[in-house]
């Protein structure tokens, strides 16, 4: 037989470039994939981009970065009708199999590394990353416990505390308390003041969220709250407060890098940065980057922020947000550890600032992945 498949050794790595999913933030996930996929260098990488539609089936998706392009206001859809594709782990390699309906299922091909590309619970949380991890095949960014600890935002804290740095105070509500004694809930948040922030523990765009004033707003910030989450965190406002964020880049030897530090500010209608001023362009939201700090707050915070990376041990890639108080006083609001990554995004832009073009970033991504075996590390 005359063998004519290339070595083994010698072929590119295999990317599955994973997107879409069941969360609400299908949609930009969607717009993530398309930029990745126009970003990646086919010269050193093989490219599959698999689609997890909006009801968790997996399919295998079009090699078309333009399909995916945001179309007016309209946000793209992983197309559930095309073949279903099925990552099968094995203790040889990891094979990516198609199944269709009238014939025998295929294997398109082993995967070398998982691009997962996915925001929010299914696929931010650990989730993904466990099944990847039974499956012993590599995959970008956090691992299990980092991803599923920077879904939460109440466990969040509690590590990050316990790391020595500073939070914001909160109080953790849960659905079931709630039904049992809302009168012990509300005077447990009352005891800790107002104004605050009421926010689902696992969610993200700022879906949810609402700011309560005083107690007469607190059933209704709640009960929104409760619709996204049956968890929900209370939080004292920072008044006051600027918002700074700060990429955070894995490198193949030592710590971390920061990225300059890019800093949020919301106008208009909007008392803070809700989902419509995060999505919506003509929302009077401005970008600062690098943020106008003294040099010796950014050199706090880039250092803070590393130091919130390794509290979780994420691996990576994670953008550490910041409220900078009116006395320059740093507290941590939230690491995510998939920050939104189209190339306008804040995290990408943060690297550019810093002198790291968008392919570069994808590429770094992709080889501290390929270095990196599953497994306990
Ligand atoms: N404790 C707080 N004090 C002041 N503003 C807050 C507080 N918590 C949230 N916010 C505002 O709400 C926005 C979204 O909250 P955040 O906790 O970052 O959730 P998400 O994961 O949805 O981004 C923040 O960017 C900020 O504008
Ligand atoms: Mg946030």
């Amino acid at each position: 037989m005359n063998d004519t498949s290339p070595d083994k050794t010698a072929r590119k790595p295999r990317v599955a470039v994973v997107f879409g999913g069941r969360s609400s933030e299908h949609g930009i996930s969607c717009v993530t994939a398309g930029s990745v996929l126009a970003a990646i260098d086919r010269e050193a990488y093989d490219v599959v981009p698999v689609g997890i539609a909006t009801d968790g089936r997996w399919v295998l998706e079009a090699d078309e970065p333009a399909r995916l392009a945001i179309r007016g206001a309209d946000l793209p859809e992983v197309d559930a009708d095309r073949s279903p594709v099925a990552l099968m782990g094995a203790t040889t390699g990891t094979d990516l199999v198609v199944t269709e309906p009238s014939s025998v299922p295929s294997v398109i091909g082993e995967v070398d590394v998982v691009f997962p590309l996915l925001h929010g619970p299914w696929g931010e949380d650990g989730t993904l990353q466990g099944m990847l991890e039974m499956a012993a095949v590599r995959y970008v960014g956090s691992g299990v416990l980092a991803s599923a600890v920077g879904m939460d935002k109440a466990y969040m804290k509690v590590v990050l505390q316990a790391a020595g740095l500073p939070v914001t105070p909160g109080v953790v509500v849960t659905r079931s308390e709630w039904q049992q004694d809302p009168v012990g809930c509300r005077a447990r948040v009352k005891q800790q003041g107002f104004p605050s922030f009421a926010k689902p523990a696992r969610a993200g765009s700022s879906m949810g969220i609402s700011k309560v004033h005083d107690a007469s707003e607190l059933d209704e910030a709640l009960e929104e709250a409760f619709r996204h989450d049956p968890k929900v965190l209370v939080e004292q406002s920072m008044e006051g407060a600027r918002e700074v964020e700060c990429g955070v880049l894995g490198t193949f030897e030592g710590p971390p890098e920061t990225s300059r530090p890019g800093e949020v500010r919301t106008g208009g209608d909007h008392e803070f940065y809700d989902f419509e001023a995060k999505y919506l362009a003509d929302q009077h939201t401005e970008i600062d980057i690098p943020a106008d700090l003294p040099a010796e707050t950014e050199q706090e915070l880039r250092a803070m922020a590393v130091r919130a990376f390794e509290a979780l041990s994420c691996e990576g890639l994670a953008r550490v947000d910041f409220f900078v108080m009116p006395d320059g006083a740093l507290v941590i609001n939230e690491l995510n550890t998939m920050p939104g990554f189209t190339p306008t995004s804040m995290y990408p832009q943060l690297w550019a600032a810093s002198g790291m073009a968008y392919p570069e970033l994808v590429d770094r991504l992709l080889q501290l992945a390929l270095r990196r075996d599953t497994g306990l590390r």
